[in-house]
């Protein structure tokens, strides 16, 4: 898989891009990720990419010409599944959405700035508007590290054990079961007896019961959403 991802502030990333799971991916050859500089296609001398928006109001806006110049460009070297822009009037992201886009071989992340993008890009190149939720963020880029975080650990490989991503909250439509490490006892709190028993058919149904209830208790919309109509 391969992500474009391009921005107005490159180092607001900082190391994520290199570390962890994504830094593995990337040295193992499971994602190939460029960063683009939108500085870098500016036409002036001071590198510059926004304007005042028309019609009056604060704050500024990315220009067409050097998002159209670099997206161009890229999707002249090959075809994209999708143009994403990271936006807060986006469709919400979700799990599902991950592993659709994680099943994705080229992808461009158009992470806005300032007051936002100028819309004849919206209009003409983007295919795809994602939001990570309800809150607004100073830039795109944060997002942008949220989902390709949420699409490249579903690459298979990404995580050294494939179960652990299959027992992930929302993966079955439910929240994660609560767990527990050694020692079996800290401060008087005990580790629950089923996780100790070495019955594995038990432990299986504790932690159905226990993800059921945690849902249910916290977002019982997930439970409406996988009931029957
Ligand atoms: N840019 C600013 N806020 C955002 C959000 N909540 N989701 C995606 N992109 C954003």
């Amino acid at each position: 898989m391969r992500i474009d991802c391009v921005c107005a502030v490159p180092q607001s990333f900082g190391s994520f891009l290199d570390s962890s799971i994504i830094g593995r991916s990337r040295e193992k050859g499971l994602v190939t990720l460029e960063i683009h500089n939108l500085h870098d296609y500016a036409k002036d001398r001071f590198r510059h990419i926004d304007d005042t928006p028309y019609g009056g109001g604060a704050g500024m806006i990315i220009q067409c010409q050097p998002v159209f110049d670099c997206i161009e460009k890229l999707k002249s070297e090959r075809e994209y599944d999708d143009v994403i822009y990271l936006t807060p009037d986006g469709h919400t992201l979700h799990q599902q959405m991950c592993i659709e886009l994680s099943n994705s071989k080229n992808l461009i992340v158009l992470c806005g700035h300032y007051k936002g993008i100028d819309q004849r890009i919206r209009d003409s190149l983007v295919t795809r508007e994602i939001s990570i939720g309800d809150f607004v963020l100073t830039g795109g880029e944060i997002a942008a590290a949220v989902l390709i975080d949420s699409v490249v650990r579903l690459i298979p490989g990404a995580v050294s054990d494939a179960q652990s991503v299959l027992d992930d909250s929302f993966m079955n439509g439910v929240l994660d079961a609560p767990y527990y490490t050694k020692p079996a006892e800290f401060r008087g709190m005990k580790v629950p007896e089923v996780l100790l028993s070495g019955d594995h058919a038990q432990i299986t149904k504790w932690r159905e019961q226990m993800a059921i209830e945690k849902t249910r208790n916290r977002r019982p919309d997930l439970l409406d959403k996988s009931e029957p109509t």
